[in-house]
């Protein structure tokens, strides 16, 4: 299965590239392909597609007092049995840093310690003049793309007049703008006056940072992009009237495009609600604070997420992969829900969640495909060694079981570091059988065969969404 359709075929792998696509049962130079190979795995009846491409993850974040509790390590693997073989990490350039070290740092924190490849955006979080300069740079080191935030003043917060800057940077260089566009500022506010009120439960996390917010910081971000010329990419999209935002701006002709997750597609603002246990008490909620928040689904925006999924008005699903613990970390937050880590992890549970889609007739198959792999890869300068199956790509390949099923729960499938599950009870029509990694067979059923360090650094090239 590839983005644009499906056919009965062999592939046959040489070392870690992918020599041939071939009519079953073909013949090369007169002999039986089959019969000559060291190993055959017999995907008969299942889909066999390109690896994943998760280009929204936070291995080892440091974030809100803590840091996100998968390591590079941990991560990936949880990663790879998910059918996932790229990660796009973001390499953190903190308030005072130089954006050379902060960079530096992410690739002594994954270095050696991958499961699968992986690549780096850089989070510029000090817009300054230095910040400038050495941003140019930043393509030799094949990092193509940069985020900005409009969100968490005093800590990687940018004002208007430093995104202009980057942006600028941005059309001047191609690097991607990658933008987390909530108005940080105005949600501050907000934040504090519902904890003066008493409430401090983790659902006023969704109440302060509402979808004005988010609409508000996304029309700016589409603006100061049309104003400089730089292509803008917004992250986590979750409010309806945020993908109204780019649908608006594309129809105009501007370069711009955006990706939603799992966690918005399925989960809501009245679920956080509801969720109460009885370790935790209404503070079960934690589990589920990300910024964007979980949207209302009685204002319907997770349809509106799947809806511009089909219409391509978003063009991709990452993950935002920000683990926390609930013990010692999430519970940072008790009385007091802006103390509480944002992130949920959701790296091993994307492709099964989107193939789910699939069954449910949200999408189509081969937009499955297109939406985890193909445009990522296309989106972030890793297009043809990656995204596809064809001769010359790296062989990363998953055998996807459509008879298969996966229950997803701590005590089941779980992989990532963490002490609960975001999906708990969560119920695929599908499995990942097997997962190749540059022709290496790392996930077999459910056994991980791989090693720490299999994953290389890739450097990526320009996104092949310029214009
Ligand atoms: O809640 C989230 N999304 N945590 C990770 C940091 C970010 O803004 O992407
Ligand atoms: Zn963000
Ligand atoms: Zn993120």
């Amino acid at each position: 299965v590839s983005a644009t359709g499906r056919a009965a075929a062999d592939v046959l792998i040489d070392g870690e590239t992918i020599r041939a696509v071939l009519e079953p049962g073909s013949t090369l130079l007169g002999t039986d392909v089959a019969a000559s190979v060291d190993r055959v795995i017999d995907a008969t009846g299942k889909y066999v597609i390109p690896g994943g491409i998760d280009a929204h993850t936070h291995m080892q974040l440091p974030f809100g007092g803590t840091e996100a509790s998968d390591t590079f390590e941990s991560g990936t693997r949880a990663a790879a049995h998910g059918g996932t073989t790229s990660i796009i990490d973001f390499a953190v350039q903190t308030y005072g840093q130089r954006i050379e070290d902060g960079l530096a740092a992410w690739h002594e924190k994954a270095a050696g310690n991958c499961a699968i490849d992986y690549g780096f955006h850089q989070i510029v979080g000090d817009v300054n003049e230095a910040s400038l300069e050495a941003m140019r740079r930043l393509p030799d080191e094949g990092v193509s793309s940069f985020k900005l935030f409009m969100a968490y003043p005093g800590v990687f917060y940018s004002d208007d007049a430093q995104v202009l800057k980057a942006m600028q940077v941005s059309r001047d260089t191609g690097m991607l703008t990658m933008m987390h566009a909530e108005n940080g500022p105005a949600i501050d506010v907000l934040a504090a006056q519902l904890v003066e009120q008493g409430k401090t439960d983790p659902y006023y996390h969704g109440i302060a940072r509402a979808w004005e917010m988010e609409e508000e910081a996304t029309h700016r971000a589409i603006m100061l992009a049309k104003l400089t010329g730089a292509p803008l990419y917004v992250v986590h999209v979750s409010a309806k009237q945020a993908v109204e935002q780019l649908a608006w701006a594309r129809d105009k002709g501007q370069n711009v495009y955006g990706e939603t997750c799992p966690q918005y597609l399925y989960l809501s603002l009245e679920e956080q609600l509801g969720a109460e246990s009885e370790q935790w008490g209404h503070f079960e909620g934690a589990k589920w604070v990300c910024s964007t928040p979980l949207r209302s689904r009685e204002e319907r925006h997770q349809d509106a997420m799947w809806q511009a999924l089909r219409t391509n008005d978003l063009q991709m699903v990452s993950t935002d992969h920000c683990p926390f613990c609930m013990k010692d970390q999430k519970e940072l937050g008790l009385g007091d829900f802006r103390k509480i880590p944002n992130g949920i992890g959701s790296i091993e549970h994307r492709m099964d969640l989107m193939y789910q889609g699939v069954v449910t007739g949200e999408i189509t198959l081969e937009r499955w495909v297109e939406l985890t792999s193909t445009t990522p890869a296309r989106m972030f300068g890793l297009y043809g060694t990656k995204g596809v199956i064809q001769p010359g790509a790296d062989a990363d390949i998953v055998v996807y079981d459509p008879n298969g099923h996966t229950s997803i729960g701590l005590e089941k499938t779980h992989h990532m570091n963490m002490d609960y599950s975001a999906w708990e009870g969560y119920e695929i029509d599908g499995h990942v059988d097997t997962v190749l990694s540059r022709g290496r067979v790392v996930v077999d059923g459910d056994e991980y065969l791989g090693d720490a360090g299999d994953g290389k650094y890739l450097k990526r090239g320009l996104s092949q969404y310029l214009i």
